[in-house]
């Protein structure tokens, strides 16, 4: 999505726990795609889990490059566990990333655009079981259906002052983080696509084109929408995780072991 909006020309800041990591991207996708029509990417060290630290970001965005005219919420944490195995930390390493962080930077940015008058888009990344539940997934699909209440909510609360809501529900469009989390030491989710009625995984620029159509001036009058893209595999198999209904102790023993692994390998390299 950054590598699109760049290239369309816009200034974009995309921000992360590892520092290097979204330095690296951001300088990547500005050398590949700025010429083209002046963009330009940034990457800010942030966790949104931390309230102030969020309130320091978008004061350096502020003070940096200006006002920002958008938001996509696309951060996410999520991992696949039997819910009676989640501890109230683990509950909480979701949530606050997912619900509370996603809110508290849209509420940061829009108490700035509602005071300077702006017009603004904000867009979350959800997924379709805002619609339906995923089992398996239990912190990840609550969090994800209270940001699409609050799509609905402040699209008709904020809509008059200009700053409209959507949101993009996908199935699979596999990384390597999701994958490892979602189906550890397997295909990966996303990698078995028989039953998608379109027989195939996402290709990011197919979400790149939903997002910078809905970020754009052009679709100013489509507001407090949550759009699926997955192929239409929610209606024919509920896109969620009720297969692992079937896995045994050990199945659940091995993924954990597997998650826990990326996590720590993961928490390594954060910076924040
Ligand atoms: C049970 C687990 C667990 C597991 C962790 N925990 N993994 N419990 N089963 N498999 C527990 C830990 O034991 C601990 O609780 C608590 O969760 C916090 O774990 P940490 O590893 O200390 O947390 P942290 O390092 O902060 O990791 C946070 C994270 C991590 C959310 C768990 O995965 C993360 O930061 N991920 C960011 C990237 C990500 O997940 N991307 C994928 C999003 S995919 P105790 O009590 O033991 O201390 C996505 C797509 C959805 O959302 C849409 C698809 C269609």
């Amino acid at each position: 999505m950054a590598e699109a909006f760049c290239m369309l020309g816009a200034r974009v800041y995309i921000c992360g726990r590892r520092g290097g990591v979204v330095e690296a991207a951001a300088a990547e996708i500005t050398a590949e795609h700025g010429a083209l029509a002046g963009g330009s990417v940034t990457g800010l060290a942030c966790d949104i889990r931390v309230p102030e630290a969020i309130s320091d970001m978008v004061d350096r965005i502020w003070s940096d490059g200006g006002a920002l005219t958008g938001l996509v919420n696309n951060a996410a944490g999520n991992f696949i566990s039997r819910t009676e195995d989640l501890s109230t930390r683990a509950f909480d390493a979701i949530a606050n990333i997912v619900f509370r962080g996603s809110f508290f930077t849209t509420l940061d940015c829009g108490k700035r655009w509602i005071k300077e008058g702006r017009k603004a888009s904000v867009l979350s990344i959800l997924t379709t079981w805002v619609w339906n539940g995923s089992p398996f997934t239990v912190p990840s699909a609550m969090s994800k259906a209270g940001l699409n209440a609050m799509t609905q909510s402040l699209a008709v609360e904020w809509g008059h002052k200009g700053i409209r809501f959507n949101a993009i529900a996908p199935g699979p469009f596999p990384t390597e983080g999701m994958s490892a989390r979602l189906n550890p030491g397997q295909a990966g989710y996303g990698g078995e696509m028989a039953h998608n009625p379109l027989h195939r995984a996402g290709r990011m620029p197919e979400l790149a084109n939903l997002a910078v159509y809905l970020m754009a001036p052009g679709s100013e009058y489509v507001n407090g929408q949550t759009i699926a893209i997955d192929g239409g595999a929610w209606q024919a198999t509920g896109g969620n995780f009720s297969a692992l209904t079937a896995w045994d102790d050990e199945a659940w023993r091995r993924a954990r072991e597997a998650i826990q692994a990326t996590n720590a390998a993961d928490r390594a390299q954060r910076t924040v």
